[in-house]
């Protein structure tokens, strides 16, 4: 049995005065234990609301979510969950921030205190623990997010763009930290990115999403051993082939008026161009809290 299994799952969001906005139809899909899977897609192609469901934290309007067998009704510690703004609480020093679900759960000190440690030998955040958020730079603060998610020893880690908004000379060198934080946990995960060379590093599956109602335009395996060289001629491959299907993802759009501006705007003459238009359209448009990077600086 799969460790996930989503059962044709549709979500439609409706506003006053405005038709309503059908985000995700029918889509279904399932993760193995032990798999990394990222998806792939347009600005407002139903990314974070069809994380947000796995989480629990939204209900599907039909369909059903499985984990280990268990359907999905609620949050629970069974999901670690990485939003787009990381979401730290400010208030809170990091050891306070990675011990919170341990806390709402009743672990004891002493085992709330065993694990902060491995948590910190795993994430290398060692003398970092009475620090606020504020303090960390955006990469640390990330790692903070990341072994909070996993505290709770969850079964599936849910990763919204987790390197969203680090610095592209940043990412590189901690998409590697990601890997081994994650290999290290053991964990199976599902992340949500707009970076196919990221999403090629860490995979064992990707799966591109299309803007009009969340169609699954591939479910691609990337079958490179670990650790990845980016350099290499295969690797080169997969990112061009998922380059072109979401060039294809842009081009079956039709619901996020937001987007459609920049896609408009977009010089989708080469695939250079392509990937840094889309770059540049995503960061614009992503919901990260631009404040934070620079408040952390
Ligand atoms: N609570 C809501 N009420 C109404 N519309 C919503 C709500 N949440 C999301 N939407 C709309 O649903 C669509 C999908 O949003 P979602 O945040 O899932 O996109 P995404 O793929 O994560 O985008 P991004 O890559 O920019 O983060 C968008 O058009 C968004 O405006
Ligand atoms: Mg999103």
């Amino acid at each position: 049995m799969d460790l996930l299994e989503v059962k044709e799952i549709s979500k439609t969001f409706t506003q006053k005065s405005r038709p309503p906005h059908i985000v995700l139809e029918k889509l279904s899909f399932s993760v193995e234990r032990g798999q990394y899977v990222s998806l792939l897609g347009p600005s407002g192609c139903g990314k974070t609301t069809l994380l947000t469901m796995l989480g629990g934290f939204m209900p599907a309007d039909t369909g059903q979510i499985f984990l280990a067998g268990k359907k999905v009704e609620g949050p629970g510690p069974d999901r670690g969950f990485v939003f787009q703004n990381y979401a730290l609480f400010p208030w809170m020093t990091v050891k306070e921030n990675i011990l919170y679900s341990l806390k709402v759960q009743k672990f004891s000190k002493k085992e709330r205190e065993q694990r902060l440690q491995e948590l910190l030998d795993i994430s290398h955040l060692h003398g970092s623990e009475n620090k606020y958020p504020i303090q960390l730079s955006g990469g640390m603060q990330q790692r903070v997010a990341v072994v909070r998610a996993l505290a709770s020893r969850p079964e599936i880690l849910l990763l919204d763009e987790p390197l969203g908004a680090i610095d592209f000379q940043m990412r590189e060198l901690l998409q590697e930290e990601l890997a081994a934080l994650v290999e290290g946990a053991k964990t199976t995960v599902v992340m949500v990115t707009h970076d196919v060379n990221e999403s090629v590093y860490l995979s064992d599956r990707v799966i591109v999403m299309s803007a009009n109602k969340g169609r699954i335009i591939k479910d691609a395996y990337i079958d490179l051993p670990r650790s990845r060289s980016r350099q290499s001629k295969a690797f080169k491959e997969h990112v061009f082939e998922l380059s072109d299907l979401v060039r294809q993802a842009f081009q079956e759009r039709d619901c996020d008026r937001q987007a459609d501006i920049s896609v408009r705007d977009m010089d989708m003459g080469s695939d250079s161009n392509f990937i840094a238009s889309y770059n540049r359209m995503h960061s614009k448009y992503t919901n990260v809290a631009n404040g934070r990077s620079r408040a952390a600086k």
